[in-house]
């Protein structure tokens, strides 16, 4: 369904009207129109700061250089030290910045931070610059993981950065801008150069105010395969007829796996259109059959990516809901990812298999009348993170998307009032688009994300539900 304000905004009447009634005008975003590019940073500007110890110069100097940004500079900066020697030995130009110059993107390590001292650091970096971020631009911040931090100060000023990103999104999501934060573990600085071709380009545009944890890779994991990043990959997408499945298949295709996608008998023919589309094949299969998992590994089997999409909402109030509903949510949503996994762990998955599960913020906040809903979307969370371990053995990794409000099928059906506030109660002003979630999936399953493991990341455009 489509966004009215939104698209009425856009023009240049509605504008003007928008701006009259003081009626806050949602930003058009601007989202990746095709796959991940070698350069996707050419012909733009980052900002490159540092406190005063930051450890990361080194990772962030090259990463940046080999996106193609022209990484800028300036003398009045506490940490310029560290950056300027990082620089130097991995040979990547630094330009110096001109007075009142803008920038698509200012990036501060922020890993030698302690205490209050440090975050005013970071407060002399961004204040008197913030004014010139582009729009869609992007404030990116990298920490040390609180937990590797060597003493209380570092420890605190780490975690004090969460609270920080969450207000300044709040301040630049109007301009469909966005803040992040990415927490680097010990032994992670390999992974860096892939996250921040996801959270600096174009590929993560409703991803606002989250933080992502890196951990040391997995061993012999691919690090630097940028481009086609899942070429040669075998990939099943559940829920794949329509919405955010249909888009996860499509974009997986796009960065060169082999997609199969699998929904319900009863769609077996959108299922087929939207297959044909994208150059992909076809299962219907309906997830809480109790054969799923083995006629995966049968029809298909060596799968690399497992995308568990498939999802339904059956809402009322706990002392409304009949049983049947309470199940049919818990089994499709919960119990067919356990269960197919487990069959699959035994015989199915290729080493260095990734598995992303679709959770919901709805799992974080929790609804009136969602509590079958809610119950699955939270285990989801947790399910992935007790699983890390495990899947880390095998050089693979399992994680979780938390979707937002997104513009599908599943929130058309959703009453006039709570839709709107769904849209508008977000630091974006507005609802994804199931390209969001296909973004983060894709992020997630590919060699980019190669120090994530156990986490979950909303995509939500800083929705303020459970933030
Ligand atoms: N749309 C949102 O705003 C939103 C927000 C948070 C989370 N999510 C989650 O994202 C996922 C996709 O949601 P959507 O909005 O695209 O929903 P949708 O209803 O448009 O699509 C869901 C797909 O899953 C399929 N499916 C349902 N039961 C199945 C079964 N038993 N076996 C196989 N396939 C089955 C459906 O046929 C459909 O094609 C769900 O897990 C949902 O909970 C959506």
């Amino acid at each position: 369904m489509s966004d009215r304000l939104l698209d009425f905004t856009q023009t240049p009447m509605g504008k003007q009207i928008a701006g009259l009634l003081g009626v806050p005008t949602p930003p058009k975003l601007r989202r990746a129109k095709s796959g991940y590019a070698a350069q996707p940073l050419e012909g733009r500007s980052v900002v490159l700061g540092s406190a005063t110890d930051g450890e990361l110069s080194p990772a962030l100097a090259s990463a940046l250089h080999e996106m193609g940004a022209t990484i800028l500079v300036s003398t009045e900066l506490p940490g310029l030290a560290p950056v300027k020697k990082a620089a130097a030995a991995a040979k990547v130009p630094l330009k110096t910045e001109a007075q009142g110059e803008g920038a698509y993107a200012y990036v501060f390590d922020a890993s030698g931070m302690e205490g209050t001292a440090g975050l005013r650091q970071l407060y002399d970096f961004l204040q008197p610059r913030l004014s010139r971020l582009a729009p869609n631009g992007r404030v990116l911040i990298l920490s040390r993981a609180a937990e590797n931090t060597a003493s209380v100060a570092a420890y605190t000023a780490s975690t004090a950065l969460r609270g920080f990103i969450k207000s300044l999104g709040k301040e630049i999501g109007k301009k469909g801008a966005t803040a992040n934060l990415i927490e680097v573990g010990a032994g992670a600085e390999p992974t860096i150069a892939g996250a921040l071709r996801f959270l600096l380009t174009e590929h993560s545009a409703f991803v606002d105010a989250q933080f992502l944890a890196l951990s040391k890779p997995a061993k012999g994991a691919e690090l630097d395969r940028f481009v086609s990043p899942l070429a040669g990959k075998v990939a099943i997408v559940t829920g794949a007829a329509r919405g955010i499945g249909a888009a996860i298949a499509e974009t997986l295709a796009r960065e060169g796996a082999s997609v199969v996608g699998i929904d319900r008998p009863a769609e077996e023919g959108a299922l087929g259109l939207t297959m044909s589309r994208i150059g992909g094949r076809g299962l219907a299969l309906d997830v809480t059959a109790a054969d799923a998992g083995e006629r995966l590994a049968k029809e298909i089997g060596g799968l690399d990516i497992v995308i568990h999409n498939a999802g339904v909402t059956r809402d009322k109030m706990l002392r409304n809901m009949p049983a049947h509903w309470w199940d049919q949510v818990l089994e499709i949503n919960l119990g067919a990812i356990l269960r197919i996994n487990d069959s699959l762990f035994t015989n199915g998955l290729n080493p260095g298999a990734r598995i992303v599960c679709i959770s919901s913020i709805g799992g974080i906040s929790g609804n009136a009348g969602q509590t079958n809903y809610g119950a699955t979307k939270a285990g989801i969370i947790g399910y992935v993170e007790k699983l890390a371990g495990q899947m880390a053995k095998s050089g693979g990794a399992i994680n979780a998307i938390a979707p937002g409000y997104i513009e599908t099928q599943m929130t058309a059906a959703m009453p006039a009032i709570p839709r709107e506030v769904g849209r508008r109660l977000a630091s974006l002003n507005q609802g994804g688009l199931p390209i969001d979630i296909a973004e983060a999936v894709t992020f997630m399953a590919s060699p980019l994300a190669a120090g994530v493991n156990g986490r979950t990341l909303r995509v939500c455009g800083q929705n303020y539900m459970g933030a």
